[in-house]
C-alpha cells in the first residue's frame, strides 16, 4: 500500500508595506463598509521597490528549509500567475538565494490562481513514485489591477511555501479529487500588460460554475460526502468570495451549510488582499494556526483558476500537527508591515511596468530578508540582507 502523502509543513509571507483600506474608501469616497463588509477586505498588502514574487517566496521557503534542512528535496514547484520572466522559472532565483542543492529540478506553473494545486498533486504523484522524496512548492502573486477601478481594493501580495512528503506532520490529501475546466474570458493578463484584465462580475459566476462543477465530480469519485467535510477552505480573491462559494456549493448540494465555519479561514486574506496561488494555502494557514483544535478533521478545499480551472479535494489534519503551526510568525508578519499612505502606494504601483536597466535601492533595514536588486544587462538581479 502507498504511504499517506500530503502537507508536512506550511509558510506564509508577504510585502513588508500595507495599505489601509479605509485610508483607500477616503481617498476615492467609497463607504468603508463596502470594502469591509461587502468584499469582506480590510487591507492589502504592496511591494516595495525590492519587492516581488521571487522575494516573498524565497522568504516563505527559507523558513520551510530552516527547520527541515534539504535532504530528499529533488522538485521545487514554483507556482504565480504574475511571473517575472516569459522563460526562466522565478524558482530559478530562489533555488540560488536559498543555495539549495543542484540536484533540485525547478520548474514553474501557470494557471491563474489554481495552479498550486497543481504543483500539489504533482508533487504527490512524485512522492508515490518514490517515498523518500520530498517536493518544495511555492505559491506566489502580486495582484494588481489599474487604480480607480472596481478591483483595485481587491489587489494584495504574498506567498506560501509548503513542503509535501509521504507520513505528513500537518495534514494527508486525500486521493478524491474533482476538476472542471471550462474556456472562459473572465480573468487574464495579456503579455503586454503589468495589470491583469477582468470581468467582476463574470469572474464571480465563473467561479461559482467551476465550484459545481469540481464537486460533481469529487462526488463522482468517491471524494466525502459533504456532512464529513468538517471546514471548507475556497480560494479568497476577496474574502466575501469564500463566504458566497460556501452558499452556492449549500444551494448545489442541496444542504444548508453554515458559512461562519468558512470565517475561520478568512483572518489573514482580509489582510493581506489577493494573493492568487498563494491565497488557498493562506486560507489554509489560517484555519490551521487559528484557536481551533483540527486533529482529524477534513478539510474541503476549493482551488480556483481564471480562464478558467476549478480543483475540489480535501486534507485529514495530522494529530500533533500543533507542533508544526507557525502562528506567531504568520502574525509578525502582518503586524510588522509598514503602513503606507494612498500616495506612497499609488506611486509605488506606478513603477510596477520597470522592464528595462535599472537599480533598486536595497533598504539598510527591512522587514523581509530577501531583495530585487534591479536589472542590468536586462535579467533580474537578487540579493539577501
Ligand atoms: N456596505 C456594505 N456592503 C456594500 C456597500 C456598503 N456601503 N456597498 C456595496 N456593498 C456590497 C455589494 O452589495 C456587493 O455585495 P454582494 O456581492 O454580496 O452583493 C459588494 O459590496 C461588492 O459590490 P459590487 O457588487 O458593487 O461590486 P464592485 O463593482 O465593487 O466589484 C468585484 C466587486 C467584481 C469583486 C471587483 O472588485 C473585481 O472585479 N475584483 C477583481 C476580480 C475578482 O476578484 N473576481 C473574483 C472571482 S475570480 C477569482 O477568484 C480569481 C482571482 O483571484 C482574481
Amino acid at each position: 500500500t502507498s504511504p499517506a502523502i500530503g502537507i508536512h509543513d506550511l509558510a506564509v509571507a508577504t510585502t513588508s508595506r500595507v495599505v489601509d483600506l479605509d485610508d483607500l474608501a477616503a481617498r476615492t469616497g467609497v463607504d468603508p463598509a463596502k470594502f469591509h463588509v461587502g468584499l469582506g477586505q480590510d487591507q492589502m498588502s504592496i511591494p516595495g521597490p525590492d519587492e516581488d514574487i521571487v522575494t516573498m517566496g524565497a522568504a516563505a521557503a527559507q523558513r520551510i528549509i530552516e527547520r527541515h534542512g534539504v535532504e530528499g528535496i529533488r522538485t521545487l514547484f514554483f507556482a504565480t500567475e504574475t511571473g517575472i520572466d516569459q522563460s526562466r522559472a522565478a524558482g530559478v532565483h530562489v533555488h540560488e538565494l536559498l543555495g539549495l542543492p543542484r540536484t533540485v529540478r525547478v520548474v514553474e506553473l501557470k494557471q491563474a490562481c489554481y495552479s498550486a494545486t497543481a504543483a500539489l498533486q504533482s508533487a504527490a504523484g512524485l512522492i508515490a513514485r518514490n517515498p523518500d522524496e520530498r517536493v518544495l512548492v511555492i505559491a506566489s502573486d502580486v495582484a494588481r489591477y489599474e487604480v480607480d477601478t472596481a478591483a483595485e481594493p481587491t489587489q494584495g501580495a504574498g506567498a506560501v511555501a509548503f513542503l509535501v512528503t509521504a507520513d505528513p506532520a500537518l495534514a494527508v490529501l486525500e486521493t478524491a479529487a474533482g476538476v472542471h475546466t471550462a474556456e472562459v474570458d473572465d480573468f487574464w493578463r495579456p503579455n503586454d500588460s503589468m495589470t491583469a484584465v477582468v470581468d467582476g462580475k463574470l469572474s464571480i459566476s465563473a467561479y461559482l460554475d467551476g465550484i459545481a462543477g469540481a464537486w460533481d465530480d469529487y462526488a463522482s469519485r468517491g471524494g466525502a460526502p459533504i456532512a464529513e467535510i468538517d471546514y471548507f477552505c475556497h480560494h479568497q480573491p476577496f474574502t466575501k468570495m469564500a463566504v458566497k462559494a460556501h452558499r452556492a456549493l449549500g444551494q448545489h448540494v442541496g444542504v444548508e451549510l453554515d458559512p461562519e465555519l468558512v470565517l475561520a479561514t478568512t483572518g489573514y486574506n482580509r489582510r493581506i488582499g489577493n494573493s492568487y496561488t498563494a491565497s488557498l494555502y493562506i486560507a489554509l494557514a489560517a484555519l490551521l494556526e487559528g484557536d481551533r483544535d483540527l486533529a482529524g478533521a477534513r478539510i474541503g478545499m476549493f482551488s480556483y483558476g481564471s480562464g478558467s480551472v476549478s480543483e475540489f479535494f480535501s486534507l485529514v489534519v495530522q494529530d500533533g500537527y500543533r507542533a508544526v503551526t507557525r502562528a506567531a510568525e504568520t502574525e509578525a508578519l502582518l503586524a510588522g508591515r509598514d503602513r503606507v499612505d494612498i500616495d506612497a502606494y499609488r506611486a509605488l504601483h506606478a513603477l510596477g511596468s520597470r522592464d528595462s536597466n535599472v537599480d533598486v535601492d536595497i533598504p539598510g533595514e527591512s522587514a523581509v530578508p530577501f531583495h530585487f536588486a534591479g536589472i542590468s544587462g536586462r535579467a533580474r538581479r537578487y540579493t539577501r540582507s
